[in-house]
C-alpha cells in the first residue's frame, strides 16, 4: 500500500503522456481511405494504457493521501473542510481527477467501436477522445501545482523600508548561559577544587571576569559588570568525581545581581534537585533561585562563609 502510495508522482506521468499523444493520434485518424486502420490502432492503445495509467494514479493518489494524512481515515475522497486554501487545491485535483475517470468511459467506447476498414475512426471518438485528454491534462496541471506550491515572491526591501524595521531583539543566551559556559576563559580564582556544603556538597572553582577579580579576591562588593562563575564536579567518595555539576554563574548588571543556574544533564539519582526535570536553567527571576537568595541577596556570598576545604594532601612516605 505505501509502496504505490509513494509512486503517486512517478505513476501519474502515464495519463498525463496519453493527454499529450491521444489528440495528435486521433485527428491523424480522422481521414477516411484505405491504411487507417493502424492510426486506429494508435488511438486505441494510447487508450487503454492511459487507462491503467489512470487507473493507478487514482488508487496511488489516494493512498498518498491517507498516508499524508491530508485526506481522513475512511475516506477515499478529500472533501475540504472549511473555506479555499491547501485542502481546496486537493479537492479541485481529486474532482478533476475523478471525471477524467468518467469520461475514460465514452472515450474508450467512442475509439472501440466497430468501423469498416475504410473508414475513419470518427468524430464521436474526436470529441470524446480530446475532452478525456484535457481532463488528464488538467488533473496533471493540477497536481503539480500540489506538488510544487507557488512560493511567495521576494520583494527586496528598499533602503527607507530598511531604516523603518527596528531589529528584533534576540535573546542569544535564551537556550544556555554562553558566557557562563565559556567559565574557563575567565581568571582562575581557585587553583584547586574546594568543597562547598552551600552548593550541594560539590566541589568548585570560582572563576572571574577582570572586573570582578580583585574585588572578589578582597572580599569587597563586586562593581557592576562584574562576572563571577563556580565550575562544579560531583563528589566521590570525599574526593572531587569525574561527574560535571551544573554551573553557577553572578552578574552584576549594574547594582542588581543576577544568578544563574545551569545544569545541562542532572543524572537520574539528583533530579531530586531539580523537581524531576532532566535540564536545568534557571535565570532571572526564576523560582527556583529563591534559595540562593538566602545567601546571595545583595549579590556576592558573605566572604567569610567561603568554603576552604580541599582534598588533603597525602606525602609520600620513602620506602626503605
Ligand atoms: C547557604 C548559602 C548559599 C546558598 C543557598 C547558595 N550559595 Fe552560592 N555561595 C555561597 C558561598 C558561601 C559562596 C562562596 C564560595 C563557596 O565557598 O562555596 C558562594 C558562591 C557563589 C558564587 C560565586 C560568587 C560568590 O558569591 O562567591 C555563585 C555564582 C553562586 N554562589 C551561585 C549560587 C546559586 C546560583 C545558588 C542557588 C542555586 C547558590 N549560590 C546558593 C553560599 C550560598
Amino acid at each position: 500500500m505505501e509502496w504505490i502510495a509513494l509512486k503517486h508522482a512517478l505513476l501519474a506521468h502515464l495519463p498525463v503522456a496519453t493527454g499529450l499523444l491521444l489528440p495528435w493520434a486521433l485527428f491523424a485518424s480522422q481521414r477516411a481511405g484505405r491504411g487507417i486502420r493502424p492510426w486506429w490502432t494508435v488511438c486505441r492503445y494510447l487508450g487503454w494504457v492511459g487507462l491503467l495509467g489512470l487507473l493507478a494514479a487514482l488508487v496511488s493518489g489516494a493512498g498518498a493521501g491517507r498516508l499524508l494524512a491530508l485526506i481522513p481515515a475512511g475516506r477515499i475522497f478529500p472533501l475540504p473542510a472549511s473555506g479555499l486554501g491547501a485542502d481546496a487545491q486537493l479537492f479541485r485535483h481529486a474532482l478533476i481527477a475523478t471525471t477524467a475517470g468518467i469520461l475514460a468511459v465514452p472515450a474508450l467506447w467512442s475509439m472501440n467501436r466497430a468501423r469498416k476498414d475504410h473508414q475513419s475512426l470518427g468524430l464521436l471518438a474526436l470529441l470524446f477522445g480530446l475532452l478525456w485528454s484535457g481532463a488528464l491534462l488538467a488533473t496533471g496541471y493540477s497536481g503539480y501545482g500540489l506538488a510544487h506550491p507557488r512560493r511567495p515572491v521576494i520583494v527586496l526591501p528598499t533602503s527607507a523600508k530598511v531604516a523603518e524595521v527596528p531589529p528584533t531583539p534576540v535573546d542569544p543566551e535564551a537556550q544556555a548561559p554562553l558566557r557562563a559556559l565559556d567559565y574557563a576563559a575567565l581568571e582562575a580564582l581557585h587553583a584547586e577544587p574546594v568543597k562547598s556544603p552551600a552548593h550541594g556538597g560539590r566541589w568548585i572553582r570560582a572563576w572571574a571576569n577582570a572586573t570582578a577579580a580583585s574585588a572578589y579576591r578582597a572580599g569587597r562588593a563586586l562593581p557592576p559588570g562584574a562576572l563571577v562563575v563556580l565550575s562544579s564536579v560531583e563528589d566521590r567518595w570525599g574526593r572531587p568525581g569525574t561527574e560535571p555539576g551544573p554551573l553557577y554563574a553572578l552578574e552584576m548588571k549594574g547594582e542588581t545581581p543576577t544568578l544563574t543556574f545551569y545544569w545541562p544533564q542532572v543524572p537520574v539519582d539528583r533530579r531530586r534537585e531539580t523537581g524531576g526535570e532532566a535540564r536545568a536553567y534557571w535565570r532571572g527571576e526564576n523560582a527556583h533561585l529563591d534559595a540562593c537568595r538566602a545567601c546571595h541577596a545583595s549579590g556576592m556570598a558573605d566572604p567569610a562563609q567561603r568554603s576552604r576545604w580541599r582534598v588533603p594532601r597525602v606525602r609520600a612516605i620513602p620506602a626503605n
